[in-house]
């Protein structure tokens, strides 16, 4: 018997540099699609797959994401007392969403080194960890479709997609044996490529299921320039180790909403895919004649 995945870590400590100045003095797990800030799907994603308690790591300014899970009596009162019953119950939704608590990642020194402040938390369970910006439309939650591959084969699993083109170089890329449909057994990782050198065309992407064995490989990981700590890094630790580790080729549609362009193409897509809005929002777009 698998140990069932009950916990998920969320690094959201990152500078988001490549959305500034939004990200600022704002998280940009923050920024809303359409109407719910990114990190809000995710969240949704995790709960959909069965987990059961979060733990949100947090850099500076990192306010406004407890912020929003957290109860807003003023602004309850405020819809109950206008009789906005929609509204209140829409709210407080958000803050009855999950079990989160929050921890500090003191300096952004890469994924690796955030992973390692959930140790605490984590304990000796294996843990899925999701990265909000990497929005993921699914009809079967993406992080559900992980935890699917981990109770068939007992061990790590990463979210994959194909990425054509030189664009694989943005992406750490593995090299790996297909197994079952969209199943592959990884053999090596590759962090960001060239072109030529890239060993497949599946990139991965913002979702994990890790056993607890990674933390002690993150530690003994060497750090890269400015000190960083690089996930795949522990990840070849462990290969080399023999460990095993799979690959899920996802079954939906990945945003990359930490990037300006990818982050306009998901508000598009998902705009369009609200019956309050579409109708409106399409014939907008038709107008443009672009
Ligand atoms: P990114 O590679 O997107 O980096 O991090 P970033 O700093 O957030 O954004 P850019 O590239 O400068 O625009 C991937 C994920 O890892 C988290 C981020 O919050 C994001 O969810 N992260 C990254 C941390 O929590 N801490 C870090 O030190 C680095």
């Amino acid at each position: 018997m698998t140990q069932k995945i009950r916990k998920a870590v969320f690094p959201a400590a990152g500078l988001g540099t490549r959305f500034l100045p939004a990200t600022k003095s704002s998280p940009k797990e923050m920024l809303p699609l359409v109407d719910k800030p990114l990190i809000q799907y995710s969240v949704e994603e995790a709960v959909a797959s069965g987990i059961e308690s979060i733990l949100i790591i947090t850099g500076r300014d990192k306010t406004a994401i407890e912020n929003h899970f957290d109860i807003s009596f003023e602004l309850e009162q405020v819809l109950q007392e206008r009789g906005k019953q929609e509204m209140f119950e829409l709210v407080r939704a958000v803050s009855d969403l999950a079990k989160i608590s929050y921890t500090r990642q003191k300096q952004a020194l890469g994924l690796g080194h955030a992973i390692l402040q959930a140790k605490d938390f984590v304990g000796d369970e294996s843990f899925a960890v999701l990265l909000a910006d990497d929005v993921i439309d699914a009809e079967t939650p993406a992080l559900k479709q992980l935890i699917d591959v981990y109770e068939k084969y007992d061990a790590p699993v990463l979210a994959t997609m194909q990425v054509a083109g030189e664009a694989i170089s943005r992406f750490g890329v593995i090299d790996a044996e297909e197994i079952e449909p969209n199943v592959s057994k990884i053999k090596n990782i590759v962090e960001k490529p060239k072109f030529d050198d890239a060993p497949s065309d599946m990139a991965v992407i913002g979702r994990y299921v890790f056993t607890p064995e990674l933390f002690d490989a993150i530690e003994r990981s060497e750090t890269g320039a400015g000190g960083e700590y690089q996930v795949a890094d522990a990840m070849r630790i462990l290969l080399d180790e023999g460990k095993p580790f799979y690959a899920v080729r996802l079954d939906g549609v990945r945003h990359d909403a930490g990037d300006k362009l990818g982050f306009l193409i998901a508000t598009v897509e998902f705009a369009l895919k609200r019956t309050d809005l579409a109708p409106e929002f399409k014939a907008y777009l038709k107008s443009l004649n672009l």
